[in-house]
């Protein structure tokens, strides 16, 4: 009998956040990775880079992209998710696509590098290049699963994904339910501690374990190109917050610490402000307030974001905590795919993390 899973072709080799999408979809009811693409690990096992999915892998190899789209040249409809450095995805991207649509066949893209997050312009001022693929920018939507409905009213319709990128994600689920209800002024201070995983698996001199170890440094402040992804999607009703974002290096692996500081506009309760995270995420299985202030161990290894509240006065300050290769990458790209292949929305996403790790 013919497997009735959707196949996906993962592109992202030996990455970081490649490994995090084999590891979810091996576990997913929905999808099977029908290839695993690799510039440089051709015929290699995948369980060499990933020792640790060695039973997930049970002895796959890397495929280069040609090989990969071959093995899938007879299904009607197929997944593709890019874990590929921003340039090099668009390339890969417009390849894919070009075969694909040749053949007549549905494909949905799920891209995680920034190549398609940002109008052409944006992109050329922060990465210093025009975009590789400037052409099929308005196939992609950049938005977050759990606010999908943002994107949806611009245009009604989904084609292909560009995840938004992993500081995006939390400080964007922390400050939309507050911006949008018109509660704070648009204007917010963001501090963010990120684990080192979030630099991809090649070290360089800030990324190397002797320099991030025992060691906390701030980065790009007022300067990471995350900034303009988060004013993008905070934009409300054509208005654009001020967003002044200083992001940290942490001395751990996994994760994402945010903290965002707003001016109120009247005064609120507690409750109040937690109403309205929970009131704008109860749709969402993944994304809640919590009593005490958020930390790493309730979410890391898996697809939850936790935020917490502060108020005093007029100040309102407000934590948020993700694991940046799951809820910040692999985890939103799965989120997504169950949605545009009509899955239940935690299919694949239900496990709990390890706490102590
Ligand atoms: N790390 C995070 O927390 C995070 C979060 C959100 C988004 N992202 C984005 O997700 C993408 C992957 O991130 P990552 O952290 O997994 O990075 P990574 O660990 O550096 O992995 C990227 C992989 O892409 C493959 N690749 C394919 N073509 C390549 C080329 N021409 N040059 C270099 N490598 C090439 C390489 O594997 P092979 O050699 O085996 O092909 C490489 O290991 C990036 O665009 C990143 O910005 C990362």
């Amino acid at each position: 009998m013919a497997d009735p899973r959707t196949p996906v072709v993962l592109y992202g080799g030996s990455g970081y956040v490649a490994g995090e999408l084999f590891r979810l979809l091996a576990a997913h009811p929905g999808f099977r990775v029908a290839a695993f693409v690799s510039h440089s690990q051709v015929g290699q096992f995948v369980s060499d880079p990933f020792p640790h999915l060695h039973g997930a892998a049970r002895g796959a190899r890397f495929v280069g992209a040609e090989e990969a789209l071959a093995s899938v040249a007879d299904c009607p409809a197929i997944a593709a998710c890019f874990a590929t450095p921003h340039g090099e995805t668009a390339r890969q991207v417009c390849a894919a696509l070009d075969l694909i649509e040749g053949r007549g066949q549905q494909v949905r893209i799920i891209d995680l590098s920034a190549d398609f997050r940002l109008p052409a312009e944006t992109f050329a001022r922060l990465y210093g290049t025009e975009p590789a693929a400037a052409q099929r920018l308005e196939q992609f939507t950049c938005a977050l699963p759990d606010l999908a409905h943002t994107a949806l009213a611009g245009t009604g319709t989904l084609q292909h994904i560009a995840h938004p990128g992993c500081f995006t994600t939390a400080v964007t689920l922390a400050a939309y339910p507050f911006l949008v209800r018109g509660w704070v002024e648009p204007d917010l201070f963001v501090s963010a501690v990120t684990g080192s995983s979030g630099s991809g698996r090649m070290p360089t001199g800030g990324t190397h374990h002797p320099d991030r170890a025992h060691n906390l440094y701030a980065y790009a402040p007022l300067a990471h190109r995350h900034e303009a992804e988060m004013r993008r999607l905070l934009t409300i009703d054509g208005r654009e917050p001020e967003v002044e974002f200083v992001p940290h290096s942490g001395p751990f692996v996994r994760g994402i610490h945010a903290t965002l500081r707003f001016r109120l506009r009247g005064e609120r309760t507690l409750d109040e402000l937690r109403g309205a995270i929970d009131a704008t995420y109860a749709g969402s299985a993944f994304v809640a307030s919590t009593a005490i202030p958020p930390q790493l161990r309730m979410v890391v290894g898996t697809n939850h974001a936790r935020i917490g509240l502060a108020v005093r006065g007029r100040t309102l300050v407000v934590t948020s905590v993700i694991d940046n290769l799951v809820k910040g990458a692999a985890g939103g790209a799965v989120q997504w795919m169950n949605r545009l292949f009509g899955l239940a929305p935690e299919s694949g996403l239900s496990h709990d993390g390890l706490g102590w790790y």
